[in-house]
């Protein structure tokens, strides 16, 4: 009998999250396990830069099938996953489907499957930021309360099971498949056309990434930001690809002309630019631990983070409430008065091989 697994992914991080799993099950297929995959877009990405770049530079092979969700509210965009993915499990039924991270195609795709009494493997389980009023703090919890079994990155996000209640025997900390594909790529990484356009030198420059509602959907809030880092950073030059959700917003808002910004950017040169910087300011979740790995500074503007091992032994500061003391922490990452960090155990680029050994020997 062959193991059949739906793979599912919707959004930017989640493509980075799926492409060394895709290559796992592709190298134990080629030793002779008999393992399959469908791999399922839902669609909630659809933009170029967002989404076909990534299987482009990572390999990605082309989705089975793309359900087209495109994007609506929280729950328009939920409820229309969820109503083509039932289609997709009814005419092709897995064994297991495989979600990742924590977007709203994360938390439709479990809550379909469950209800068809498919089995849900979750990768990046567990994490928690207490905040429940970010949409992903819903998606991790409403997933981890209905999945069969729990792919962890550390050792923090199993407790969190444990203490909500999961049978420990159903997690398996296995590490971080976004590493894994960092550690893949990483002599892939490539200058982007702005680097020269915008005169920018290594170590010279910071990069700024920001989507988080709470940061982004209030005008007024992203301006101030933008007017504390650049106090903070004064003349240096901070470059800052931006999202689609952040572009609207930032049409309205004059950039003092040290922010350079540009469109969201490919993996391998988004990479290179972490790679080259100063440092990262942020609140993205996966940069959080990408600059862990990579030993850049990183200051996140969030009050929380479910990813508290990037603070701990990583190269991360969380700005928490204390907003307005952005200048001075992007004046000490400037002067290079940074902590160098340590890499969480397990980030060691073999995740994806354990997650599918595991799959492997958990339907044999
Ligand atoms: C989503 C995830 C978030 C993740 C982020 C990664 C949820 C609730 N949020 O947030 O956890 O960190 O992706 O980038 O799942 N848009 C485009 N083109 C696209 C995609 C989106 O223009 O290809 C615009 C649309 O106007 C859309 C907005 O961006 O309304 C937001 O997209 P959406 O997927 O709803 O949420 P993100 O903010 O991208
Ligand atoms: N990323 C990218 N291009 C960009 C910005 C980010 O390739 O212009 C990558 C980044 O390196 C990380 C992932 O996208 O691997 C993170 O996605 P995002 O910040 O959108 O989502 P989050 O991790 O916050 O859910």
């Amino acid at each position: 009998m062959s193991i059949n697994v739906t793979i599912v992914a919707g959004a930017r991080p989640n493509f980075i999250k799926i492409a060394p799993l895709t290559k796992a099950i592709n190298v134990y297929k080629s030793q002779g396990a008999a393992i399959e995959y469908r791999l399922i877009h839902t669609g909630q990405h659809y933009d170029d830069v967002m989404s076909q770049s990534f299987f482009r530079d990572l390999g990605i092979p082309e989705p089975d099938a793309n359900l087209q969700a495109g994007s609506g509210t929280q729950a328009e965009q939920t409820a229309s996953i969820m109503v083509s993915f039932e289609k997709e499990l009814l005419e092709n039924r897995p064994h297991l489907v495989l979600v990742v991270g924590d977007v709203n195609s994360t938390l439709a795709c479990s809550i379909v499957a469950k209800k068809l009494n498919i089995d849900v493997a979750h990768v990046e389980a567990g994490i928690r930021s207490g905040d429940r009023t970010m949409p992903e703090e819903i998606n991790r919890l409403v997933t981890d309360s209905i999945a069969d079994y729990y792919f962890t990155t550390t050792p923090l996000a199993g407790e969190n099971l444990v203490n909500e209640g999961v049978d420990p025997q159903k997690i398996f900390w296995v590490g971080n498949t976004m590493i894994d594909t960092l550690i893949a790529q990483r002599s892939r990484f490539q200058e982007p056309s702005i680097f020269n356009a915008y005169h920018l030198s290594a170590g010279k420059y910071l990069l700024l990434t920001l989507h988080r509602p709470s940061n982004v959907d209030d005008p007024k809030n992203l301006e101030h930001i933008i007017s504390l880092l650049h106090q903070g950073a004064k003349e240096t030059p901070i470059v800052f690809p931006v999202h689609p959700r952040t572009q609207k917003m930032l049409a309205s808002i004059n950039l003092p002309s040290t922010i350079h910004t540009c469109g969201p950017l490919g993996y391998l040169e988004f990479l290179y630019l972490i790679d080259k910087s100063m440092g990262v300011v942020t609140d993205s979740g996966g940069i959080q631990e990408e600059t862990t790995y990579l030993h850049k500074p990183c200051i996140t503007l969030r009050t929380t983070t479910e990813r508290p091992e990037t603070v701990e032994v990583g190269t991360n500061v969380l700005i928490g409430d204390a907003f307005d003391e952005i200048p001075q922490l992007i004046a000490k990452l400037t002067k290079g008065d940074w902590k160098t960090g340590t890499i969480p155990d397990l980030w060691d680029g073999k995740t994806s091989e354990r997650i599918v050994e595991k799959v492997i020997q958990l339907y044999k």
